[in-house]
């Protein structure tokens, strides 16, 4: 195996985008440098990131200017707004070749996510800081695990900045989420979440966040997904816990409702989730830099608070991204170099995480952790939603273990789910349950046997283009902790899993 590049000198074929959407849609410009590569900052200030809930008015102001200026520049400047929203939309829809390979480059689903975003989130802010002439300009975060934090911030609703509308306002959103508290679990479910008091929400919110980040994200597996390399089968792929929520969760959240239309006959194309709800299109919203940074700070709470170690695997860490920096030069960067948000002169102000310290009374007892990581592994044949469409579940399957011990950390496997739609898909994962109604108190709860959840943005019509890959995903979770608490003993030698579909009908 071998570290790779998105090779940015041929053009792949645009894929998992709705119709409507063309190319040019999804390829920002490239006038034929060749690449510096990139060195860490000297002498920039240390740089705080602020919560957006409580940032202040002048820093607001001075944002809004400097997203104003991005917006003015002209329209052949790599900096500007729609060419900053672009580049994430080529690294969604496959725009580049991966290295010299067939294969697309996608920075989704896997061990990319995470480093590319910050590097992405990384040039952004410098080019805002530039435009301000300020080297201290740093970005807010969406503090959506935190209850002061868990609306849309004031500064990116707002209609009538200095009686005009807000550079920061995007009308491509749910206008039903526009004052309501965030589901950090967002899918469509018969019930409706709003029937949650918000104090529920709130601390469903912080199971969430604890399942997923403290004892399902509890390795470095699981935590920033499944590798991408040059030589990894065309097909697989698989998120770790936090893209899938509530990284994927919020988006759907916020942008509109997807109606899977190819048609779409609405004037500003809203049928597949745009905004935020759908890659292409979903650094078009601003708040998507804000939801980003809170991504990113989560996965500093990891390393920090919880231990978290990144991959060291020089396939990873040697991978090149290239990005236009803040004076318009095209760079090169290491996916490894993006490891130390501090070398990257930047920090988030203090907010409280609740969620760190265990708010789920069943789970009082950390399980110690274990070097060793095994899994349970299992493929699933009939998750298959390209082929059967209509298909909602539920799916029982029984997987075997490997002879689990107490010093082996174990995790479940799930392969061959192809579920990616023209709509958000939802499916979350139970352990040692029958049935669906019993799965069913996750609406407002979570009960013990939650051991993971997938989930998908929704994706255009060609899917199943060979070209552009077999859209098949997977999902990974450690399960020790888990099993631990539900009394699961070492002599069982399969685990019941029951996968219960949340959103596929709509
Ligand atoms: Cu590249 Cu939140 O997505």
């Amino acid at each position: 195996m071998a570290p790779t590049y998105p090779d940015w000198t041929r053009r792949h074929k645009i894929c998992d985008v709705p119709p409507y959407v063309t190319d040019s849609d999804c390829r920002p410009i490239y006038k034929g440098e060749t690449p510096r590569k990139f060195e860490f900052p000297t002498g920039l200030p240390m740089r705080t990131r602020v919560a957006a809930h409580k940032a202040s008015d002048f820093y607001v102001g001075k944002y809004v200017q400097a997203v104003e200026l991005m917006k003015k520049l002209p329209d052949e400047d790599p900096r500007n707004f729609t060419e900053q929203a672009k580049i994430h939309a080529a690294y969604c829809h496959s725009a580049y070749y991966m290295g010299k390979t067939d294969k697309a480059f996608k920075v989704h689903g896997g061990w990319f996510f995470l480093p590319w975003h910050r590097w992405y989130l990384y040039f952004y802010e410098r080019i805002l800081a530039k435009l301000l002439g300020d080297d201290t300009f740093a970005l807010p975060f969406w503090n959506w695990d935190f209850e002061g934090g868990m609306t849309i911030p004031l500064m990116y609703m707002d209609h009538s900045f200095k009686n005009d509308i807000s550079p920061l306002y995007d009308e491509n959103r749910n206008p039903e989420h526009a004052n309501a508290f965030v589901d950090l679990g967002y899918g469509k479910i018969k019930k409706p979440i709003s029937s949650l008091s918000r104090e529920n929400l709130i601390w469903k919110n912080y199971m969430i966040m604890f399942m997923q980040v403290v004892v399902l994200g509890a390795s470095t597996r699981t935590f920033h997904g499944e590798k991408i390399t040059e030589t990894s089968s065309k097909c697989t792929c698989g998120a770790g816990t936090l893209e899938y929520m509530p990284h994927n969760t919020v988006h759907n959240w916020t942008g509109t409702v997807p109606t899977g239309k190819k048609d779409c006959d609405c004037p500003s194309k809203t049928c597949y989730g745009e905004d935020m709800g759908i890659f292409y299109s979903a650094a078009r919203d601003p708040i998507f830099f804000a939801h980003h940074a809170n991504v990113d700070r989560v996965w500093t709470l990891w390393k920090t608070q919880l231990d978290g170690k990144d991959y060291d695997d020089p396939d990873l860490l040697d991978t090149k991204f290239y990005f236009y920096d803040e004076n318009a030069k095209f760079v090169e960067v290491r996916a490894g170099d993006a490891f130390d948000p501090e070398k990257l002169r930047y920090k988030y102000e203090d907010s409280p995480s609740p969620w760190l310290i265990r708010p789920i009374p069943w789970l009082m007892k950390p399980i110690a952790a274990a070097a060793i990581e095994r899994a349970a592994q299992c493929t699933l044949p009939t998750l298959d939603l390209q082929t059967n469409p209509t298909f909602s579940g539920p799916v029982k399957l029984t997987v075997p273990r490997d002879p689990p011990s107490s010093t082996i950390k174990e995790l479940l496997v799930i392969e061959g789910i192809r579920a990616q739609r023209n709509i958000a898909v939802k499916f979350d994962v139970f352990v040692q349950l029958d049935d669906c109604l019993a799965a069913t108190p996750y609406v407002d709860t979570m009960p013990p046997e939650y051991a993971g959840t997938f989930v998908e943005l929704p994706r255009g019509d060609n899917i199943d283009d060979p070209e552009c890959g077999c859209g098949q995903s997977s999902v990974h979770t450690v399960i020790s902790e888990v099993l631990g608490n539900l009394g699961v003993g070492q002599e069982e030698e399969s685990i019941k899993c029951l996968c219960v579909f949340r959103s596929n009908n709509l």
